[in-house]
């Protein structure tokens, strides 16, 4: 038995409840041969877990490969960043918590870096209601899986993976038990480090493109924010899909990083945005509008919308969207939208095309990860701090030694 491989026997001992069920849950983990590199498993079900499951296999995924790593043992306990109250950045408490048990189809992983997404701050602050209390933060991850439930295999230990989960997904800590089937592996070509800035925020932006927005090529589009996480990988994927794009945000710096990704036209949002872009498209406005600022653009959206466009709404930056008066879309057959990217996503086969083609796109460098800044996660209410600031552009991420 190699030293990894003993490593994880050990750790399995504390994760689980029962005796019986442990020593299966060790010896289906374990049978796996120790893999040094792995050629597309991204997930394989064990017979007994009832998960419907579909296979594609993506075409690039033959080029790819998957490393796996050493493990240190698993602790009883771990460092976590929750809530016990919404508030402020302040609320955000770092703290020893128990290391998560294993529910039936999970692996637990050990996260390396952590996703800050704005949704982050609804959770926080009470615009999304907390599930429970207390909240231990975080919505994706990236990191190695060390154990997996009797009912899950095919992830050998130490295979680095990536996931973005609903709540509770408690992705700010150091181990994370996570639904297997929203596990997927980073190719060698990728770093953890990429793999955490690019998951959640680039499925949002790529499917909103593809199933909100269906934007052609030479199509008019407006990326609100541009310069933000979610908003730099809009720019660049419809850029990629041949779209003509105008990008807003509030200083010369964000804009000059938008044009630098592809950005067709600017507007700073502190100028009359209507009048610009009805200039900019010679009347026509524009095709699909992507909003993740919410209450401060929505209605000028509206004005600058194209005939038969695409509206998708989809983030409160600025605060939530009153409830719209649906006759409102009426004189232009607007569509639209207010989608999730949990929605495109919840088929296995989905989560499975989109994050390669996703993986694709960064690995061919049609797509950028730009990441703002690394912090510790003991830190993390700094980077709440810095992202409702409007001072940051690209990724936040914590790094969780
Ligand atoms: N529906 C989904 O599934 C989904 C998934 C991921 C993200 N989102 C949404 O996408 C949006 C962007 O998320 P992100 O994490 O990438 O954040 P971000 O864009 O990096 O940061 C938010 C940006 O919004 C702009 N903004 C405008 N008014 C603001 C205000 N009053 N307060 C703060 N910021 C304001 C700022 O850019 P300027 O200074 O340039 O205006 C700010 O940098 C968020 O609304 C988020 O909820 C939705």
């Amino acid at each position: 038995m190699s030293r990894s491989i003993a490593i994880a026997s050990r750790s399995l001992q504390r994760l689980t409840a029962r005796p019986i069920a442990r020593q299966a849950a060790s010896r289906q983990f374990l049978g796996a041969a120790p893999h040094r590199r792995l050629h597309l498993p991204l997930y394989r079900p064990s017979p007994s877990l009832s998960l419907s499951l579909s296979h594609s296999t993506p075409s690039s995924s033959s080029t790819r490969s998957f490393s796996t790593t050493k493990m240190a043992p698993v602790p009883a306990t771990m460092k976590a960043v929750q809530i016990s109250k919404i508030g402020g950045p302040e609320v955000l408490e770092y703290t020893e918590i128990p290391v998560p048990a294993l529910g039936a189809g999970q692996v637990l992983v050990r996260n390396r870096f952590a996703g800050i997404n704005y949704i982050d701050t609804y959770f926080r602050s009470g615009l999304y209601p907390a599930p429970s209390m207390p909240l231990v933060m975080g919505r994706e991850a990236s990191g190695e899986v060390v154990a997996a439930h009797a009912s899950v295999s095919g992830f050998a230990p130490g295979t680095r993976v990536a996931y973005m989960a609903g709540a509770p997904s408690a992705a700010y800590a150091e181990f994370t038990a996570v639904d297997a089937a929203k596990v997927i592996a980073i190719p060698d070509q990728l770093s953890s480090e990429e793999a955490a800035a690019i998951f959640l925020q680039g499925l949002t932006a790529w499917t909103f493109i593809r199933e909100a927005g269906e934007v052609k090529a030479g199509q008019w589009t407006l990326v609100h924010a541009a310069a933000g996480g979610v908003g730099t990988l809009l720019v660049q994927m419809l850029k990629s899909v041949g779209a003509k794009i105008i990008a807003t945000a509030s200083t010369d710096e964000k804009l000059a990083l938008a044009k630098g990704y592809g950005a067709d036209y600017l507007v700073n949002s502190n100028d009359d945005i209507v009048s610009k872009v009805k200039e900019i498209t010679g009347g026509h406005g524009v095709d699909a509008i992507f909003d993740g600022v919410g209450k401060a653009t929505f209605d000028a959206d509206l004005q600058m919308i194209a005939l038969k466009g695409h509206l998708i709404s989809f983030g409160n930056a600025s605060g939530a969207v009153p409830p719209v008066n649906i006759l409102q879309l009426g004189p232009k057959n607007v569509k639209l939208m207010r989608p999730i990217v949990n929605g495109y996503v919840s088929e296995r086969a989905d989560l499975e095309k989109y994050t390669s083609e996703l993986f694709d796109l960064v690995i061919s460098k049609k797509v950028e990860v730009k990441i703002h800044n690394i912090y510790s996660l003991k830190d993390a209410a700094q980077a709440h701090i810095d992202l409702e600031s409007r001072g940051t552009t690209g990724k936040l991420l914590l790094k969780i030694e």
